[in-house]
């Protein structure tokens, strides 16, 4: 099998690029066949989600999706790997793709943190017409209507995952940690008690299904969106920019069922594709990390203890209802224990997780919010970002959103400063909106959000 390799889509240099105009053709088929082809866009979505978010799985096919554990990115991994491999058998039947291009095609991959433009939707995504003036399938016309009419871009922060990140553990055991993949946990659709996302899957995945809007706010119609796709490229990516030497060696009793491009049914191991190249056969273009954009100057965590010890809580507060406007939400932290400080060895570097959990609301807000520790608030204490995507259904007893972060070095940087009171602890939300042309915010019309809980925990 000769590897394929995928490109950044704002890479490839010209208005409809024939990777591009060939996706759309494949696209266009897809939209076009019923949904009980499993080449179908619909039953492609399907896969993922399936009519209500709270409703079980119907088959062993569909409404798969994992999210908020740590089989978010092997699911996800091997999903798009189906994906790409049905559009490309698409392609052969095509007759106007030439040869060479169906022969060679990978998705590619909307990097959004390359420059300011790329920050926007592609181009072409946003076009009604195709290049020749026929209808173009890979518009949605669901998405925010400045998403689509490209005046709205992502903030900075949302492009990129947040400090830290990529360094931390995989995974960890037991929730409240900060990871870069995820809460472990067994196989599941939903959300697992206190399990929390990888900070990857928060931002910039979550983040970005928030901004597009449209299908892309649900589970069930996510894959809908043909951008979809390449923004999971993109997160896949990211995967590859932090390396695949250490991830999780408890995956091998999980696997996975999917239907390959000619309907027949495969089982997958989850741990069958941490080497993309070796395993599924496709390399990105580019995967060095943009190291400026991680968060500044994160100091690294070489002495941190083993991810497998639990974290021990200090201090929590109760309800935070955000919408739209910052919010200061101050709370007292108290000392670990004695035993928690035997348990680890008095020289052992402990890190200090602050956990935003419990995140429930009516609808998405289509922004992200901003987590700092301490008032100042700026971007030396800026925790990370929260944000929605899935949180529709979450108030009839559905799967509340949660996200850790690692603020080990803010709390010794806000000691260093004098600033750090156990006593009267800051944590502010600030919303981080869509940037609109001419000024405008979209901020300042949101639905609310509520976080069931805050907490800050040592391990
Ligand atoms: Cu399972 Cu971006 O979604």
């Amino acid at each position: 099998m000769a590897t394929i390799t995928r490109r950044d889509v704002y890479g490839l240099g010209e208005p409809w690029h024939p990777i591009l105009r060939a996706y759309a053709l494949a696209i266009g088929r897809m939209k076009a066949l019923p949904a009980t082809d499993s080449r179908s866009l619909a039953y492609q979505a399907s896969v993922h989600g399936f009519g209500s978010e709270s409703d079980p799985p119907p088959d062993r096919f569909r409404g798969q999706c994992q999210h908020n554990c740590w089989y978010f990115l092997p699911w996800h991994r091997w999903y798009l790997h189906y994906f790409e491999r049905t559009v490309r058998s698409l392609l052969t039947e095509i007759e106007e793709v030439p040869d060479e291009v169906a022969a060679t095609w990978a998705l590619p991959y909307w990097n959004y943190a390359r420059d300011a433009g790329a920050a926007k939707l592609p181009p072409e995504f946003g076009s009604p017409t195709l290049w020749d003036g026929r209808p173009n399938a890979l518009y949605d016309d669901t998405r925010l209507p400045e998403v689509n009419d490209r005046s709205a871009a992502l903030d900075r922060v949302q492009t990129v995952p947040g400090r830290g990140v990529i360094d931390q553990p995989f995974s960890a055991p037991t929730s409240g940690v900060a990871t870069f993949g995820g809460t472990a946990s067994g196989w599941h659709h939903f959300r697992e008690p206190g399990a929390v996302a990888g900070g990857l899957e928060g931002t910039p995945h979550n983040d970005v299904h928030g901004f597009v809007g449209g299908n892309m706010w649900r589970f069930a119609t996510a894959g809908l969106d043909p951008v979809f796709w390449l923004h999971h490229c993109n997160i896949d990516r990211y995967w590859e920019v932090r390396g695949h030497d250490a991830d999780p060696s408890g995956w091998a009793n999980v696997s996975f069922d999917f239907r390959t491009e000619t309907g027949a049914a495969v089982r997958v191991e989850a741990d069958g594709c941490v080497d993309p190249e070796a395993q599924l056969g496709y390399r990105y273009e580019d995967v060095t990390r943009p190291d400026g954009l991680l968060g500044g100057a994160v100091r690294r965590f070489e002495m941190a203890p083993g991810p497998e010890l639990p974290p021990e809580v200090v201090g929590t507060r109760g309800t935070v209802r955000l919408q739209g406007r910052r919010v200061d939400a101050p709370m007292a932290v108290g000392a670990p224990s004695g035993d928690f400080l035997l348990s680890r060895g008095r020289d052992r570097e402990q890190r200090v997780f602050l956990t935003v959990n419990d995140i429930t609301g009516e609808a998405n807000p289509g922004i992200s919010y901003a987590v700092y520790l301490g008032e100042r608030a700026d971007e030396s204490c800026r925790a990370g970002l929260i944000s929605f995507f899935g949180i529709e259904g979450t108030g009839g007893g559905g799967h509340p959103l949660g996200y850790a972060f690692d603020v080990t070095d803010i709390v010794h940087t806000l000691e260093d400063e004098g600033a750090w009171n156990p006593d009267d602890v800051h944590v502010v939300f600030e919303p981080v909106g869509a940037v609109l042309d001419e000024g405008r915010s979209r901020t300042e019309e949101t639905a609310p959000v509520e976080v069931g809980s805050v907490s800050i925990a040592y391990q």
